[in-house]
C-alpha cells in the first residue's frame, strides 16, 4: 500500500517521489517544471470501475458520463472513448475538443446554465445525445433553433431537487438560491416539463440534478435519488408520461489529505440502484436508465504537479515562504477555496518532513499560494516539489495571468511517457495580440 494519497505513488532506491514508476525527479529534469504528470492507466482503471459498477448493480442500464470539466484535451476525450464511457460538456470549447477525436456524440451530456445560441446550434448541429435545459428561456430557443433544422433537440432538465451536499452534513433546504435549474419545492420544475411536452420539436428524455462536489456521504445521493423519483412518478400521475432516463450527476469525493475518507464507488451504486429499484417496484414506474457524472474522482488522483523551488524566505516568528515556479496560474484552488494538498519535496521523498512552511506561487498578488500550514521536508532552492492529486480541476481551471505560459501535461500509459498537451512558449502568450 502506498503511504501517499494516491496508489501510484512511491519512493525509489534513489529516495525519489515516483508516479507510476516513473522517476519524479527525472521527469521535472527532461520536461522542465511546472509540469503535469497525469498516471493514464490509472484514469482507465477509474472509468473501468465506474462502468463495471454500473454493471454490477444496475444490470448496465446506464451510462458513466466523464464530467469534463474536471480535465479536458484531446487525450482525455479519447481515453473516455475508449474506455466506452460518455461525456458531459459545458461548453463549445469543450464540445470542439471531443468532436476533434470522434467522440460518439450520442453519448455527450451538453450542460450549462447560459448556453449562447452559438453553443445549441453547435450541440443540435453535432447531435448531442442530450442537452441538459436550465430554464425557459433556453427552451423556448432551443425548441426555435430545433424547428429550423427540422429535428427534435433530445433534452432532459437540471432540477434542484433541495438536497445540498456542499457541507458533510447534508441539508434539505436551502437550494432553491441556486443559479442552476428548476425548483422542485416550489412546482416550478413540474410546470416546466407540462411546457417541455406540449413543445414541437422537443424530445423530453429525462431529470438531472447535481447535489454538490467532493462529497464523502452515500446519504445526500439516495435522497436526491429518492426525491427525482417522486418527481417522475407525479408525472406520470398527473400528466400520463413516463420517463425514461435520471441523471444523477457527479460529486464524488476523493482523498487529497490523510483526514478525506472517499466511499467506493461501488458502493455507491449498489445503494442508489437498490433505491431505484425499490422505489419502481412500489410504485409501479419502469426502471429509468441512469447516468452519472463523476469528474473529479476519475482523474484528481492520477495526476501530480512538479515544480522547482525558488527563493525560500524565512520571517522569524511568522513564518517561512517556499516559493515555487508556478502558483495560481497553474492551480486556483488554494487562492479560490483554501483547498487542502499534500506536498512532497520530490528529490527528498525518503526523509522525514521535519517543516511547516507556506507554499507560495509566483504570480504579483500575496494571495497567490498553493497552502499554508504545509508539512515538508527540509526545503532548498532547486528542490523538485510535487503537489499531490492535482488531476482535476487544475489544468483545467489554469490562466495566463501574469501572461506565464501554461504547463505541458504528460500522460503516462505503460511506463511511456506522451506529452499530452505542449508546453505554452512566449509566442504563444501574443498569438491572438493585433
Ligand atoms: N455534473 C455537473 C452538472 C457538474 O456541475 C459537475 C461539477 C460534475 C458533474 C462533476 O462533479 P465532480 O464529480 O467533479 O465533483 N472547480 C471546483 C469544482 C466545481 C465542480 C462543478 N461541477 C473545484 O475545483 O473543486
Amino acid at each position: 500500500m502506498s503511504e501517499f494519497v494516491s496508489k501510484n505513488l512511491a519512493i525509489n532506491e534513489k529516495g525519489h517521489l515516483t508516479i507510476a514508476g516513473l522517476d519524479t525527479v527525472e521527469l521535472a529534469k527532461e520536461y522542465g517544471t511546472p509540469l503535469y504528470v497525469m498516471d493514464e492507466d490509472l484514469i482507465r482503471e477509474h472509468c473501468r470501475s465506474f462502468r463495471q459498477s454500473m454493471e454490477q448493480y444496475y444490470d448496465g442500464a446506464g451510462l458513466v458520463c466523464y464530467a469534463s470539466k474536471a480535465f479536458s484535451c484531446k487525450a482525455m476525450y479519447r481515453i473516455a472513448k475508449e474506455e466506452g464511457i460518455g461525456i458531459d460538456v459545458v461548453s463549445a470549447g469543450e464540445l470542439y475538443t471531443a468532436a476533434c477525436v470522434d467522440f460518439p456524440m450520442d453519448k455527450v451530456c451538453y450542460h450549462g446554465n447560459n448556453k449562447t445560441e452559438f453553443e445549441l446550434r453547435m450541440a443540435i448541429e453535432h447531435k448531442v445525445g442530450r442537452i441538459i435545459v436550465d430554464n425557459i428561456y433556453e427552451l423556448e430557443l432551443l425548441n426555435k433553433l430545433a424547428a429550423e433544422e427540422g429535428v427534435k433537440a433530445r433534452i432532459m432538465y437540471r432540477i434542484k431537487p433541495g438536497v445540498d451536499a456542499h457541507t458533510h452534513d447534508f441539508v434539505k433546504t436551502g437550494q432553491i438560491d441556486s443559479k442552476f435549474g428548476f425548483a422542485l419545492e416550489t412546482g416550478e420544475a413540474f410546470e416546466a416539463i407540462k411546457k417541455a411536452l406540449s413543445l414541437e420539436n422537443i424530445e423530453f428524455v429525462g431529470v438531472h440534478c447535481h447535489i454538490g462536489s467532493q462529497i464523502f456521504d452515500i446519504a445526500p445521493f439516495v435522497e436526491a435519488a429518492n426525491v427525482m423519483m417522486g418527481l417522475i412518478e407525479q408525472v406520470k400521475v398527473e400528466l400520463g408520461h413516463e420517463i425514461t432516463e435520471l441523471n444523477l450527476g457527479g460529486g464524488f469525493g476523493i482523498k487529497y489529505t490523510e483526514s478525506d475518507t472517499p466511499v467506493p464507488y461501488a458502493d455507491y451504486m449498489d445503494k442508489v440502484s437498490e433505491t431505484v429499484k425499490a422505489l419502481c417496484k412500489e410504485r409501479g414506474l419502469k426502471l429509468p436508465f441512469i447516468l452519472i457524472e463523476p469528474g473529479r474522482s476519475i482523474v484528481a488522483p492520477a495526476g501530480i504537479t512538479l515544480y522547482t523551488v525558488g527563493g525560500i524566505k524565512e520571517i522569524p516568528n511568522i513564518r517561512t515562504y517556499v516559493s515555487v515556479d508556478g502558483g495560481l496560474g497553474d492551480n486556483p484552488r488554494y487562492a479560490l477555496y483554501k483547498s487542502e494538498y499534500d506536498f512532497v519535496v520530490a528529490n527528498k521523498a525518503d526523509k522525514a518532513k521535519d517543516s511547516v512552511v507556506t507554499v507560495a506561487g509566483r504570480c504579483c498578488e500575496s494571495g497567490d499560494l498553493l497552502g499554508e500550514g504545509v508539512k515538508l521536508q527540509t526545503t532548498e532552492v532547486g528542490d523538485t516539489l510535487a503537489v499531490l492529486a492535482t488531476g482535476a480541476y487544475n489544468y483545467s481551471m489554469s490562466s495566463n495571468y501574469n501572461r506565464v505560459p501554461k504547463p505541458p501535461v504528460l500522460m503516462i500509459c505503460n511506463g511511456e511517457v506522451k506529452v499530452a498537451v505542449k508546453r505554452e512558449t512566449l509566442e504563444d502568450i501574443v498569438r491572438n495580440d493585433m
